[in-house]
């Protein structure tokens, strides 16, 4: 007898900590309520098949022989299934449906969310229960083998997420611990239209600018002291642009631990040092690390001068969208206004998605 089983894997949304997960810093992300879900059951003719109306199409892999090269989010399909082998996992054929609710292309990682998704489904049908950072590690080095050089934050708030609370996540040693939201906070997640795709973009190059000023500075572990990395850097003849983005890690990581202890506050957070937090990081995305556009900075304007507590772009950048956090009870009025001022503007529709923080990866209970 066959199982029909439901494995769904959350997007996410980041509050803080961009473009440091992959140099070993601070993120604070919290897993979204939208997500990737399989349907499906294992059979026996040793070939995955997955249709999706939701990505547009159909995967077909035969597990003696997967074709690399595919196209699209094929290719996730694949590289998981390579993984899951390389870890040891004996994939069964199965056959079943995805489905999403996450827009994608917007920077909330359907990506991540797919391949958590696709990792642990079919993982469970051949026996073995991933999860957590195991789970998150397989999906990151899928994505990886696809050819983006992403770190681990995506596939980590997708597994570890949970409702009511941000993921903070040390990216160096992978310890991590949950931080609860305070009920009055509102998330909103608002989209400039402006498409991204992280290939393309010019992520990987920050990816080598930074680390490569990482390895001349070699700052130590913990240190707090941006000043005196920034004079070792300049020692060492790195030049302006390769020390503003050492000055962008250096700082983010020091604005994720301050944001999550002022939501952890007791009596609650203090709302205009939450703001300021965001609005330097969002700074530091612009000026230092160069991956903003002007869409997604008239975004957190507008988000602000609507009455938002704070806003910032999330995720890789180059486009995407922004997160706006504000009072629960308008946050849903603020993220309107903001949409409707932003359209007029730009000429662009800016969709807003409303979401708490929600629950991380896992199966749906209830069938069989
Ligand atoms: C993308 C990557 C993540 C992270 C963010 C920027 O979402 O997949 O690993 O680097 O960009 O914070």
């Amino acid at each position: 007898m066959t199982h029909v089983l439901r494995f769904r894997a959350p997007g996410r949304v980041n509050l803080i900590g961009d473009h440091v997960d992959y140099v070993g810093g601070l993120v604070l992300p919290v897993a979204l309520e939208q997500a990737v879900e399989l349907r499906g059951e294992a059979t026996d003719d040793g070939i995955v098949r997955l249709a999706s109306a939701s990505f547009s199409g159909e995967a077909v892999v035969d597990l003696r022989n997967p074709v690399e090269g595919q196209e699209g989010w094929v290719r996730y399909v694949v590289a998981v299934i390579e993984e899951l082998a390389d870890h040891s996992i004996d994939v069964r054929g199965f056959e079943g449906e995805l489905t999403s609710d996450l827009p994608s292309g917007s920077g909330l990682s359907s990506s991540a969310a797919l391949e958590v998704c696709v990792a642990g489904a079919l993982a469970f049908a051949a026996g073995v229960e991933l999860a957590g950072m195991e789970l998150a590690l397989l999906a990151q080095r899928a994505e990886n083998r696809v050819g983006i050089p992403c770190g681990i934050m995506d596939q980590a708030a997708s597994a570890l997420g949970r409702r009511g609370h941000a993921l903070l996540l040390d990216c160096a040693t992978l310890d991590h611990r949950l931080v609860s939201i305070p009920d009055a906070i509102g998330i909103a997640v608002i989209d400039s239209g402006v498409r991204r795709r992280l290939e393309e973009s010019g992520y990987a190059a920050r990816r080598r600018e930074v680390e490569h000023a990482l390895a001349v500075v070699q700052p130590e572990a913990g240190s707090h002291d941006v000043e005196a990395s920034l004079r070792a850097g300049t020692a060492a003849g790195l030049d302006g642009r390769e020390l503003r983005r050492l000055r962008h890690v250096l700082t983010e990581s020091e604005r994720v631990r301050a944001v999550a202890q002022e939501l952890e506050r007791p009596g609650g957070p203090d709302i205009d040092e939450l703001g300021r937090l965001f609005a330097s990081g969002h700074a530091s995305l612009r000026d230092d690390f160069e991956v903003s556009v002007p869409e997604i900075d008239r975004l957190v304007e507008l988000a602000m001068e609507e009455g938002a507590i704070a806003a910032r772009m999330t995720g890789g950048g180059f486009g995407g969208a922004i997160v706006v956090l504000a009072p629960a009870s308008s946050v849903a009025r603020v993220a309107e206004r903001v949409s409707n001022r932003y359209s007029a503007e730009c000429g662009r529709t800016a969709a807003v998605l409303l979401s708490a923080a929600g629950d991380g990866a896992g199966l749906i209970p209830g069938l069989s």
